[in-house]
């Protein structure tokens, strides 16, 4: 590999928005919704997490000293609705313009995230997205919000992963209420979801009268789904399959013809690819051990395939057929192995720098995540984080890792290309 010099480096647009994200159940804890009491594949729970619910100013202070331009994190509706039509709680509104203020000195552009798979506990209480009544407390709960936080924000995601959060939830038992192949409420929670989409993008829309054009739009997971083997008849159809449900019908349901009109950009999560082997998925997070990926000489973080290639198509595929601007609203790799890591993101922003120049018109890129934190099913085992947190001492110290000082130089120079010489994968 030819030395990196400055006349190699990949330079990306001025105003590209180099971001990180959270969700507030993963990080803040003291929360109390249906994550509450739901233990963790590890034993633990998310009842205090990284504490950024009381740490917040700190973590800012961070994201300042890591020179990020952006920040998406989630405004979490249980902490500010305590039941259908009421007014919302002022002192958690208050903390939120806190927030916002602070990011705003720091030069943190935020994105605010309404739904990350968490729900008041009345609304879970009431069957949860597969009632259609939520659908109305949903757009009842942001005609209040957005007034509120609309002068601090113009960037607004609906909804996070609506697919992940439905299959999760009616498919594959992972996530609360751990339901099973429920394949009717999975349907049925999409398209709530993507109806409530639809009504709040006319919501936050009617309520900026201030001159500012929100953006409004939801973050798709996207998963290139595939068979292990070339001739696998079966493992091919499983393939089709995923990708029409988990990707072709959530899209669809989201932004097929007039609702289309709802979003003005698309937000995109990408961790890679899933391929099957007779029927079983070939990745840690789905079970594969890493002595049988080792053998199948597949490389993974410690949660999904890893495909960098994929994301160029993707790119293209999405920017050809709904012609918006894109955010990469989630990318990272989770694993002890920093130069892992660090490779791993630089290959990606690899292609991603490539498939900008061919025309994809990407704005801004968001690492996953700020820092280590409460993983869903998986509890505190990934460790995703720019800065690592020590979940075992109480003072939950915060560390710059290996992988946040390589983005560090990313996010202040916007040019890639300092890799340090690590283990490539
Ligand atoms: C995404 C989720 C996010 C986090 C990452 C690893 O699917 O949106 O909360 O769990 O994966």
């Amino acid at each position: 590999m030819p030395p990196k010099t400055a006349e190699n480096r990949l330079a990306f647009p001025k105003g590209f928005l180099w971001g990180t994200a959270t969700s507030a159940t993963q990080v803040e804890g003291h929360v109390i919704n249906e994550w509450t009491d739901f233990v963790a594949q590890d034993g633990n729970h998310c009842r205090t997490a990284c504490n950024h619910y009381h740490r917040y100013g700190e973590d800012i202070d961070w994201m300042a000293s890591l020179g990020v331009k952006g920040y998406r994190m989630g405004i979490e509706w249980s902490r500010l609705q305590s039941g259908p039509g009421a007014e919302l709680n002022q002192v958690e509104l208050d903390r939120y313009l806190d927030i916002l203020k602070r990011l705003k000195q720091a030069g943190i552009t935020p994105m605010l995230v309404l739904h990350h798979f968490s729900n008041p506990p009345w609304i879970s209480k009431l069957g949860g997205w597969t009632n259609p009544a939520v659908v109305a407390a949903f757009v009842d709960y942001v005609r209040k919000l957005v007034p509120v936080l609309k002068d601090h924000v113009y960037i607004w995601n609906t909804f996070n992963e609506p697919d992940t959060y439905a299959s999760l939830c009616y498919l594959l038992g992972g996530f609360p209420p751990c339901r099973k192949w429920r394949i009717g409420s999975f349907r049925k929670v999409i398209r709530h979801m993507a109806d409530a989409h639809v009504q709040c993008s006319g919501v936050i829309r009617r309520l900026y009268t201030n001159g500012v054009t929100p953006e409004i739009g939801i973050a798709k997971n996207w998963t290139v789904f595939g068979a292990y083997h070339k001739f696998a008849f079966w493992d091919h159809a499983l393939a089709g399959l995923c990708h029409y449900l988990f990707n072709e019908f959530v899209v669809d349901a989201f932004m097929g013809g007039e609702r289309g009109r709802a979003s003005n950009y698309l937000g995109l999560n990408y961790y890679g690819r899933s391929r099957f082997l007779n029927f079983q998925p070939l990745l840690p997070a789905g079970g594969a051990s890493p002595a049988q990926l080792k053998r199948l000489g597949i490389v993974c973080d410690d949660m999904m395939e890893r495909y960098p290639a994929g994301l160029g198509v993707m790119l293209k595929q999405l920017y050809a057929r709904y012609q918006l601007p894109i955010y990469l609203t989630e990318h990272g790799a989770a694993s002890s192995d920093s130069d892992f890591r660090i490779h791993d993101l630089n290959q990606h922003l690899e292609v991603l720098h490539q498939t900008m120049k061919s025309g994809v018109d990407v704005r801004g890129f968001f690492y996953w995540s700020l820092l280590d934190n409460f993983e869903w099913q998986f509890g505190y085992s990934k460790k995703f984080g720019l800065y690592s947190v020590d979940f075992a001492d109480e003072a939950l110290p915060r560390k710059l890792t290996a992988v946040g000082e390589f983005y560090r130089q990313i996010c202040r120079t916007s040019l890639l290309g300092m890799e340090p010489a690590g283990k490539k994968v």
